[in-house]
């Protein structure tokens, strides 16, 4: 196949990217996104701030704008992100617990049952976890006021809402196995046990120098997988250029393929001028959009 999006499909899998409704009026974004992509993850729009700026005041229509481009073209949308700690309205976080559990669940409710059955996979909680050793959650209104069970509750509250979805929960560095990985790994673990609604884990995979690919990446997906959720790859992106950049797309590639239970991969962004990384390349697609060595790493280990 010639297109990242066909290429996957040959393997049972998709190929996706982050895209933006303020870029949807450029040509060449919008070429580059029909011609490889088939499955798209609004980048912003899907998010509390975006959905819900005031309580129960709901406004979809930049996400509609993205749901219905991908739907056109026959592209699966990934949804992002229901209950994260950022960009949060700061309403939310003058809530006392019960109307903060109140809230969750309406929020839930309503933007799932907004797009529901036109969604494959929703980022259900995002980034619950703290960095470091400590396998600690992260402190967020949701943690603060509702207590460790707020993932499980959203989990549930999700799974009512859109039958159909796959719900997943995502996060950042813990793509190698680590402590917060482990943490991680421990929470499925234990839902897939008591039987709390979760089908996947998503693995955002932002790396650079600091951060690269870690050599137990695959190794990592594997033992998630071993529990009985699917694994996606989010929201990658590699710092850097030439040969080294493309290497580390093809092992995350690689990885994928190597996990049966790895359905797919989104990047996070189409073309290098418009990643959230200001200041770095590290995306498929140059500025101009031409093909990058990264995307012919990609699409020939694919
Ligand atoms: C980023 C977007 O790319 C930026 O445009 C925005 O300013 C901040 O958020 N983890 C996530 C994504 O789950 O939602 C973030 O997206 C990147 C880190």
């Amino acid at each position: 196949a010639s297109t990242l999006g066909a290429a996957a499909a040959e393997q049972g899998r998709y190929f996706g990217t982050a895209v933006a409704a303020q870029y949807l009026g450029e040509s060449g974004y919008v070429t580059t996104l029909n011609r490889e992509f088939n499955s798209v993850t609004p980048e912003n729009e899907m998010k509390w701030d975006a959905l819900e700026p005031s309580r129960n005041s709901f406004n979809f229509a930049a996400a509609d704008r993205i749901v219905s481009h991908a739907r056109a073209q026959g592209m699966r949308v990934r949804g992002h992100t229901l209950v994260w700690h950022s960009q949060l309205p700061g309403w939310v976080g003058g809530l006392g617990a019960n109307d903060l559990r109140a809230a969750m669940n309406n929020h839930i409710n309503q933007v799932m049952g907004h797009w529901r059955g036109q969604i494959h996979s929703w980022d259900v909680v995002n980034e619950a976890f703290v960095d470091g050793n400590s396998g600690a959650r992260r402190s967020s209104p949701f943690q603060d006021r509702l207590g460790d069970g707020f993932i499980e509750e959203a989990f549930r509250a999700a799974r009512a809402a859109d039958p159909n979805a796959k719900l997943c929960y995502n996060d950042y560095n813990t793509d190698g196995i680590n402590a917060k990985s482990n943490a991680v790994y421990n929470m499925v673990r234990d839902f897939k046990a008591r039987g709390v609604p979760i089908d996947c884990v998503g693995f955002q995979s932002h790396f650079n120098s600091a951060s690269p690919v870690p050599s137990d990446f695959q190794a990592n997906l594997q033992r998630f997988a071993d529990l009985g959720v699917e694994v996606q790859i989010t929201e990658l992106d590699i710092e850097g250029s030439g040969t080294a950049q493309a290497d580390s797309y093809r092992r995350v590639v690689q990885a994928c393929l190597n996990v049966t239970r790895c359905t797919g991969i989104t990047v996070w962004g189409v073309t290098d001028k418009y990643s959230w990384r200001a200041s770095g390349t590290p995306l498929l697609f140059d500025g101009n959009y031409n093909k990058k060595p990264a995307y012919d790493a990609v699409l020939t280990a694919l």
